[in-house]
């Protein structure tokens, strides 16, 4: 009996020790991690989401920025049930810094194949960047139910 307690201990350790390792692995050599919340955007009493956000930059003007050299921004709105803009284009290689926020309720922000996966909450503003080496079009797609058409939430980012 003592022989198999032993043995579960044992067992316990090494899957907790394997799930460490795992994540450290995940992290450090892969580089995932969580988008954090980037900020809040300033509501006045009585302004709604929808008017606070469209009056704060850079969500006043949704779009690619250069912000160095290889580095760029793209602002966007997501609303049910699209993305402002809806086509994006960034140069292959660059470091891409999304910078999302919702006008309405809560929508997802993912691009299938790659680490970039967000949730969007009005008010808030959700940041990640990511480096797209490959060229090609890359579906954005929102995750969250949000309504009658959600499944139909989508942009472009092309990669050249
Ligand atoms: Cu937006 Cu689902």
């Amino acid at each position: 009996m003592e022989r198999y307690e032993k043995t579960f201990l044992v067992l316990s350790a090494a899957v907790l020790v394997a799930f460490l390792v795992a994540l450290a692995y995940a992290t450090i050599a892969m580089h995932i991690e969580l988008p954090g919340k980037a900020g809040v955007i300033p509501i006045k009493p009585g302004q709604n989401v929808a008017a606070a956000v469209l009056a704060t930059a850079p969500f006043n003007h949704p779009g690619v920025t250069k912000i160095g050299p290889d580095q760029y921004q793209v602002a966007i709105v997501a609303q049910a049930w699209t993305y402002y803009p809806r086509e994006i284009e960034v140069p292959a290689g660059a470091r891409v810094t999304f910078v999302v926020t919702s006008v309405d309720v809560t929508h997802g922000f993912e691009i299938p194949g790659t680490r970039v996966n967000m949730m969007l909450i009005p008010g808030y503003i959700s940041k990640l960047s990511y480096r797209f080496r490959k060229p090609g079009n890359y579906r954005i797609i929102c995750h969250e139910y949000c309504g009658i058409l959600h499944h139909t939430m989508t942009a472009v980012l092309r990669v050249k």
